[in-house]
């Protein structure tokens, strides 16, 4: 048996934070790690009596968190960060779909795919929702990094057969057969995950998203990832190209992709008739407020989505998201749900990062905190690279605030260390 033991500040969930009982920190806390998870975590003092002859690694002014979860980012986007365009649609059409023609080719695929896991680990990021392309090596050259790496991420081919360029469209068949033979090779094997990936009402035919659908029912504990509702032109389209749906969700509902197994990417605009829907429905929510202001999509109503219980996470979306940080994620969050008269204390901001994150991925039974026998994916915070951070810091008046101003202020220089099932994955 491997047994690892690290002191440092520790903190993480146990549940939602409207629980008052679910936020756990130990000022000087240790978490022991067998064989790849978690065997326990605690106070330092309580717990080193029964440590002896383990090796203990001790981060002095360290703190010990969960992996962060990104429940919504496009790895093939990474080229195309901080590119302007006035707005969804248009930016899809000048940027997104020259960028992705591109991962035809496997080996541009498999270049990106592993700059963009190096990304993540350089970030905290232990887990994410992913989409790939229309092409099926770009799949592969996703869950080929992932798999050396033991990462969980879950990922999926691009549906998309209309209203985008031929180069990069598929067929209603062609793009069922693919996905299963993807789902068969990849689904859970090791740490992976597939996800039926649609990417959105406007791109596929009615017959793509009746398969998308069979391939749900066929395939129990695969996921789906789309987008919903981002957008005021898009939501129009949408409209018009399905007359016979009274709004966006109920084009998902009328083909079964509304599932507890479903991630809608946005939800900016949803009435509250669709909100209430949603959350009968089981399906989950990625709060990506850094994309939403880059292309002024709108503000997402995080209440409107508690309201009706829904699961929410919060995802990066480069590349209409400008960062792969969930610090800067959290920070945006924060903002606009200010914005909504809607004020978030740093509980709620982590939680949607890790575990709140695990449950829009139906991972939380595996990661996402620091229980007993979850997979040990977690990170070490050090603010020293930040002076502003370190300053603040300095300041700080409780466990709270401390939290909240690295929440706010952090960034990738924070991370010092990522780890992935216990074994060292990324250093500083
Ligand atoms: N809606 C459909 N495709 C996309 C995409 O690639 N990015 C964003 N932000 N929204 C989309
Ligand atoms: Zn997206």
């Amino acid at each position: 048996m491997v047994r690892q033991a690290y002191r440092a500040s520790i903190f993480h969930l146990l549940g939602d934070p409207s629980d008052a009982d679910a936020a756990q920190y130990f000022e000087d806390g240790v978490l022991t790690v067998e064989n790849g998870h978690v065997a326990e975590v605690g106070a330092w003092p309580e717990l080193a009596p029964r440590l002896e002859g383990v090796r203990v690694e001790r981060f002095a002014n360290g703190l010990i968190m969960p992996g962060f979860v990104d429940s919504h980012v496009h790895y093939p986007q990474v080229d195309i960060v901080a590119s302007r365009g006035s707005h969804l649609l248009e930016w899809l059409s000048a940027y997104t779909f020259p960028t992705e023609a591109r991962f035809q080719h496997k080996e541009i695929a498999a270049e990106a795919a592993q700059f963009f896991l190096d990304q993540l680990l350089r970030n905290g990021t232990t887990s994410a929702l992913v989409f790939a392309t229309v092409y099926k090596d770009s799949v592969d050259a996703l869950f080929e990094a992932a798999q050396a790496r033991n990462m969980r991420i879950i990922t999926g081919k691009v549906l998309m057969d209309r209203n985008a360029p031929a180069g990069i469209s598929d067929t209603a068949e062609t793009g069922y057969q693919e996905s299963r033979a993807l789902i068969r090779a990849w689904h859970d094997k090791g740490r992976l995950g597939y996800a039926v990936t649609p990417r959105f009402a406007l791109t596929s035919s009615e017959r793509q998203l009746e398969l998308a659908g069979r391939l749900l029912t066929e395939h129990p504990g695969v996921r789906l990832h789309t987008h919903l509702s981002e957008n005021h032109e898009e939501t129009a389209a949408v409209r018009r190209m399905f007359p016979d749906c009274p709004d966006y969700f109920a084009v998902y509902e009328k083909f079964g992709l509304a599932t507890p197994q479903s991630v809608f990417a946005h939800c900016v605009h949803l009435a509250p008739g669709e909100w209430a829907r949603f959350g009968k429905s089981g399906a989950a929510a990625a709060f990506c407020p850094v994309s939403n202001l880059f292309l002024g999509s709108g503000l997402f109503d995080l209440a409107a989505a508690e309201a009706v219980a829904a699961r929410v996470g919060l995802g990066t979306d480069v590349g209409a998201g400008t960062s792969l940080s969930l610090f800067a994620t959290m920070g945006d969050a924060y903002k606009v749900c200010q914005a909504r008269r809607h004020s978030l204390d740093a509980t709620k901001l982590f939680y949607m990062a890790t575990l709140g994150g695990a449950r829009v991925l139906g991972l939380d039974d595996k990661i996402g905190n620091f229980e007993r026998g979850k997979e040990a994916d977690f990170v070490v915070l050090d603010a020293a690279a930040l002076p502003m951070l370190a300053r603040r810091l300095a300041q700080a008046t409780s466990p709270a605030d401390r939290l909240f101003a690295l929440a706010i202020l952090a960034d990738d220089r924070a991370v010092a260390r990522t780890y992935l099932a216990g074994a060292l994955a990324y250093s500083r």
